[in-house]
C-alpha cells in the first residue's frame, strides 16, 4: 500500500458521508478492529462497536479488546453470552453443526444489540479475499466466509465495508499507521476454541484448550522473540478426545492428549507444517504438561500439510 495514512484519511471522509446510526461486530481479529476504529473516527457515538463473548474465545481476550476498544475511544459494549453459548453447543460434536449453531447464536446475540442501538447500516470487515473466495455469478465458491452473507440481508441494514478492497498484508499496514496492537495477530476463526475441542466443546474441555493454545503462543512468541524460530503464520493447540496412560510420580495417570499445529502459510488456501526446533517443542511440552498436569499428560505435534490435511483439525 502506497499511503495509510491517506488510505485512513479517504475512508474517514467517506463515512462520514453516511447518514444515519452504525453497528459493528468486532471480534477482536484485524480487520473488524480496523474497520470499528475507522468508522469510529468518522461516525463517533453514532457507532456502536459490539464484541461477543462467546466462551469459545483466547485467554484475556475479552480485557484485550475492550481495552483496545477504550484506548482507540471507540463506543462499544462487550457482551457476556458465555452461558447462552455453552447451552446451545450442549451435546454438539459435528464440527459443520458447531459453525452452524456458532454463526447463529452469534446473529441472535447481535441483532439484540443492534435493535437496541437503532441502527441505519452495518460495519462489516469484509477484505477482497473474502468476497472473491466466496464466489459470484463468474467465481466458484471455494468457502463461504462469515463475513459475506447472511447478517446484512437478515438484519435488513445498509452495508459499509471500508476494507474490501484491501489485502491482509495492507490491512496490518493500516492497523499499524492506527497504532492498534492486533496489527501483528494472527488468524483465530470464528467459531473460535469451540472447533479445537474434538468432539463436545463443554466449558470444562473448552478450559483445557484455551490454556494449552495460551502456553503454545506464548513459547512461541518469546522463541521469535529470542531469533530462535520463524513466527509461524498461526499455531495453537488442539484438544484430542483420547485419554492416554501415563505416570506422575509414582502413580499411574490417565489424562487427555493435545496436539500442537503450528503452519506457514501465504493464505491459509495452503500450508505446511512448521519446522520447529526440537528445544522449543520440548519447551512447549514440558510447560503444557506442568502447568496442567492434572488434565494433560500427553502432547503430540501434527506434521501434516495443506492439503491433504486442513489448518484447523475440525
Ligand atoms: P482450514 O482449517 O480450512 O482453515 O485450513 C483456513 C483458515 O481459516 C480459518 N478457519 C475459519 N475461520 N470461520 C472462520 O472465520 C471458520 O469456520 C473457520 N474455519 C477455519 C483457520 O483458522 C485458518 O486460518
Amino acid at each position: 500500500m502506497k499511503d495509510p495514512q491517506r488510505f485512513i484519511e479517504e475512508k474517514v471522509e467517506e463515512i462520514k458521508k453516511v447518514d444515519g446510526k452504525a453497528v459493528v461486530g468486532c471480534s477482536g481479529g484485524v480487520d473488524s478492529t480496523v474497520s470499528a476504529v475507522l468508522a469510529s473516527k468518522a461516525l463517533g457515538d453514532d457507532l456502536l462497536a459490539v464484541y461477543v463473548d462467546t466462551g469459545y474465545m483466547r485467554k484475556n481476550e475479552t480485557e484485550k479488546i475492550d481495552n483496545i476498544l477504550k484506548e482507540m475511544g471507540v463506543n462499544h459494549v462487550v457482551i457476556d453470552a458465555r452461558e447462552e453459548f455453552y447451552d446451545a453447543m450442549e451435546g454438539i460434536v459435528d464440527p459443520e453443526e458447531k459453525r452452524k449453531i456458532i454463526g447463529n447464536k452469534f446473529i441472535e446475540v447481535f441483532e439484540r444489540e443492534a435493535e437496541k442501538f437503532d441502527a441505519d447500516y452495518l460495519v462489516q470487515g469484509t477484505i477482497a479475499p473474502d468476497w472473491i473466495e466466496s464466489g459470484d455469478e463468474n467465481r466458484d465458491t471455494i468457502k463461504s466466509h462469515h463475513n459475506v452473507g447472511g447478517l446484512p440481508e437478515e438484519m435488513g441494514l445498509d452495508l459499509i465495508e471500508p476494507l474490501q478492497d484491501l489485502y491482509k498484508n495492507e490491512v496490518r499496514e493500516v492497523a499499524r499507521e492506527l497504532g492498534l496492537s492486533t496489527a501483528e495477530k494472527q488468524p483465530f476463526p470464528g467459531p473460535g476454541l469451540a472447533i479445537r475441542v474434538i468432539g463436545e466443546a463443554t466449558p470444562e474441555r473448552t478450559e483445557i484448550v484455551r490454556e494449552a493454545c495460551h502456553i503454545v503462543e506464548m513459547e512461541i512468541n518469546k522463541a521469535v522473540e529470542k531469533g530462535e524460530m520463524e513466527r509461524p503464520w498461526q499455531y495453537f493447540a488442539v484438544l484430542l478426545p483420547v485419554k492416554t496412560v501415563g505416570v506422575q510420580g509414582d502413580k499411574r495417570a490417565y489424562g487427555h492428549t493435545i496436539a500442537i499445529r503450528a503452519v506457514q502459510s501465504l493464505d491459509a488456501m495452503t500450508a505446511s507444517f512448521s519446522k520447529i526446533p526440537p528445544e522449543i517443542m520440548a519447551r512447549i511440552s514440558t510447560k503444557i504438561t506442568n502447568q496442567m498436569k492434572d488434565e494433560v499428560n500427553r502432547v503430540v505435534y501434527d506434521i501434516t500439510n495443506k492439503p491433504p490435511g486442513t489448518i484447523e483439525w475440525e
